[in-house]
């Protein structure tokens, strides 16, 4: 049975795309039941397996603050780190990089906010001084040669202050890449986004280089406004297994964009991404029994109950 879209090219896409994986971090970093750490580490394994070559593993934050992920350093001792992948853990100070040192991790990303509000209520911190809590982190992770990524959250809109403007975020971001970051993922954490939005603010940052998209799917906008980026040229989407996901600290954000349906669109779009589509549904399927409910993705639930494509009846 055919397991893979009908391949139709588009114009005006990249040919290749990196899925940067978040599964394992915010896919898990909401739920509130602990996952054993045991389960974390196939789920790695399963994931790299699958052809992910990063895979962000976990978070060296407070762990009273996501008690999910307070495993941390049991999990990076337990996950086999394979050469050609990388594994970025999120580190939002100082702290929780000496934690991530000690693990020899070699990427982490930092995570800002582009409005006061969850700036306040997920860093503890306002606009300005998270600035100040990151500003070593990076000189730091930088001196010891890790690679360090930036998120900026809230990018289109906040539950508390509406939309955010495009130049804050612009503001944010590039502050976040001035101090060395080589990425900035474009976060949408409660999913409000939609694609023209996404297209005027990669406009506003003067092109995509060094961008890269983060999706939350709540209204359902997560793969269109991934091809709004593609359009502009960005190559570097982050997506979590099944689409599982949310912050902790805005009630508001559902999942992630789910990574089967995100290959699934690339790949129908003759994309390359380097990922099996058919172990990503395995990997999918058994995490979705480990948590005790279905898998929220739309293709691997159309793979799960046998839909079939004309071709397939075929065959
Ligand atoms: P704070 O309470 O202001 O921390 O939290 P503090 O600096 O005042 O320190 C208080 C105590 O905590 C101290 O201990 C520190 O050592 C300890 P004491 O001296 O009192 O015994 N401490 C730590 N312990 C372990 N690891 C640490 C750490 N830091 C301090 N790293 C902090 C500030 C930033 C730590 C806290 O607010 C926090 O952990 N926030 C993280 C929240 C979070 O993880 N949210 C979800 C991730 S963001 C997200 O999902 C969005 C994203 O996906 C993109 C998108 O969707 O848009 C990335
Ligand atoms: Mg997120």
């Amino acid at each position: 049975m055919t397991r893979e879209p009908y391949r139709v090219a588009a114009a005006g896409l990249p040919e290749r795309v990196t899925v940067y994986e978040v599964g394992p971090r915010d896919g898990l970093q909401n739920e509130s039941v602990v996952v054993p750490v045991e389960v974390k580490a196939e789920f790695v394994a399963r994931l790299a397996a699958a052809g992910h070559r990063v895979i962000e593993t976990t978070s060296f934050v407070h762990p009273k603050w996501v008690p999910q992920l307070a495993d941390a350093s049991e999990l990076l001792a337990a996950v086999e780190r394979l050469p050609g992948v990388r594994y970025p853990v999120l580190v939002p100070n100082e702290r929780g990089l000496d934690r991530a040192l000690e693990h020899g991790v070699q990427e982490i990303a930092i995570f800002a906010s582009a409005t006061e509000t969850f700036a306040n209520r997920n860093l503890n911190r306002t606009l300005e001084s998270q600035f100040t809590m990151f500003e070593p982190v990076v000189a730091r992770a930088l001196e010891h040669g890790l690679r360090v990524r930036a998120y900026v959250s809230m990018c289109f809109g906040d539950p508390w202050e509406g939309p955010t403007p495009v130049a804050q975020v612009v503001s944010v971001g590039r502050r976040l890449l001035d101090l060395g970051c080589y990425e900035l993922s474009l976060g949408d954490t409660v999913g409000v986004g939609t694609a023209g939005h996404v297209a005027a603010l990669i406009g506003a940052f003067g092109g995509p280089e060094r961008l890269a998209v983060h999706f939350h799917d709540t209204y359902g906008q997560a793969l269109a406004n991934t091809l709004a980026a593609l359009r502009e040229g960005v190559t570097v989407v982050d997506a979590s297994t099944g689409g599982i996901g949310g912050c902790p600290y805005a009630e508001s954000a559902t999942g992630n964009l789910a990574t089967e349906d995100l290959v699934w669109m690339l790949h129908g779009l003759g994309v390359e991404t380097g990922l099996d589509l058919r172990s990503l549904v395995e990997t999918s399927t058994w995490l979705a029994t480990e948590l005790g409910r279905p898998s929220p993705s739309r293709v691997v639930q159309a793979l799960a109950a046998g839909l079939t494509t004309e071709r397939d009846v075929k065959e």
